[in-house]
């Protein structure tokens, strides 16, 4: 399976912050907010990963990441002229997509959670459509799925000012290589965009998708507001130092994944200075027996 992260847009609901700097750059609290939605495809498995970006900000996503080698990885890069759409992540992709399954995690979106890995990895050789239901307060931000009686879905929609349930749809998706022609025959909506809604009522027409409910041991944030973002590096300061483990450290990852091994890990560490960052994977290589 391939990987896309979706790191355009406009950002506007957070500027003046997002005027000069890509929002999926911006920190969530010691780490770029890329890291995150990165280290869950890396979770999953996956090592061959498409970044789509502005035309602008490319250089610092390059200059940020690489071309993945350091982590077992194969970074590539694309853009996208304009914003409009997630769902065009298929045709820019179209490509790199080739003959594989994708799954396509948006670079605002921080999932976190009991079970996460688990329920990754059960995506991976998926037929046909794979997205999740995380109830939420305010669901009309969203693409929003409802359910009938037998927990079968009935419908889903696009940002609706009267959400039928208070399940959204968050920022993860899981294809079979359909997608890209589903993607081709999508047609803008009403506020300009094409959605990636219209591609999951494709697939749920078709008998074709599967809608997973995230339990309450997950935490998923979407970081595109003043407060979310907020709420995020809040989150993540009180566990990773609760805990003392972090959350979407890239290297970790890559090395849990089996994509490096123990001696690339203490090379890497040393990108990042004298960092805590830096200083975790020292000692996270140095407890490695
Ligand atoms: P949004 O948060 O919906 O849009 P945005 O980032 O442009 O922000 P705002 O609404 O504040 O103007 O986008 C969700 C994610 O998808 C985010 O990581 C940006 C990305 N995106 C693209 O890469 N291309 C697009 O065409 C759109 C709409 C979003």
């Amino acid at each position: 399976m391939k990987g896309i992260i979706l790191a355009g847009g406009s950002g506007t609901r957070l500027f003046p912050i997002t005027i000069a700097v890509s929002k999926q750059l911006l920190p969530v609290y010691d780490k770029p907010m890329i890291y995150y939605p990165l280290s869950v495809l890396m979770l999953a498995g996956i090592k061959d990963i498409l970044i789509i970006t502005t035309p602008h900000d490319q250089v610092s996503f390059k200059k940020l990441l690489g071309d993945g080698t350091e982590l077992g990885c194969n970074f590539q890069y694309a853009i996208q002229e304009q914003p409009t759409g997630l769902a065009e992540a298929f045709i820019i992709g179209e490509k790199f997509i080739d003959k594989e399954k994708v799954a396509l995690v948006l670079g605002d979106n921080i999932f976190y959670g009991n079970g996460l890995v688990n329920l990754l990895r059960s995506k991976i050789n998926i037929e046909g459509a794979s997205i999740f239901a995380y109830p939420v307060k305010d669901p009309e931000r969203y693409g929003v799925v409802e359910f009938d009686d037998n927990k079968k879905v009935k419908s889903i929609e696009e940002k609706p000012a009267k959400p039928k349930s208070k399940f959204a749809i968050p920022g993860l998706y899981f294809y079979d290589n359909k997608v890209v022609e589903y993607a081709k025959k999508v047609k803008p909506s009403d506020r300009g965009e094409k959605e990636i809604s219209t591609i999951n009522k494709m697939y749920m027409e078709a008998g074709n998708l599967e809608v997973g409910e995230m339990t309450r041991g997950m935490s998923w944030f979407d970081t595109g507001t003043v407060e979310s973002l907020d709420d995020a590096t809040e989150f993540i300061r009180v566990l990773q130092n609760r805990q003392s483990t972090m959350i979407g450290c890239i290297e970790e990852v890559a090395y849990l994944s089996k994509f490096i091994r123990k001696p690339d890990l203490k090379k890497l560490s040393k990108k990042y200075g004298k960092s805590n960052y830096g200083k975790y994977l020292k000692q996270l290589s140095d407890s490695i027996i």
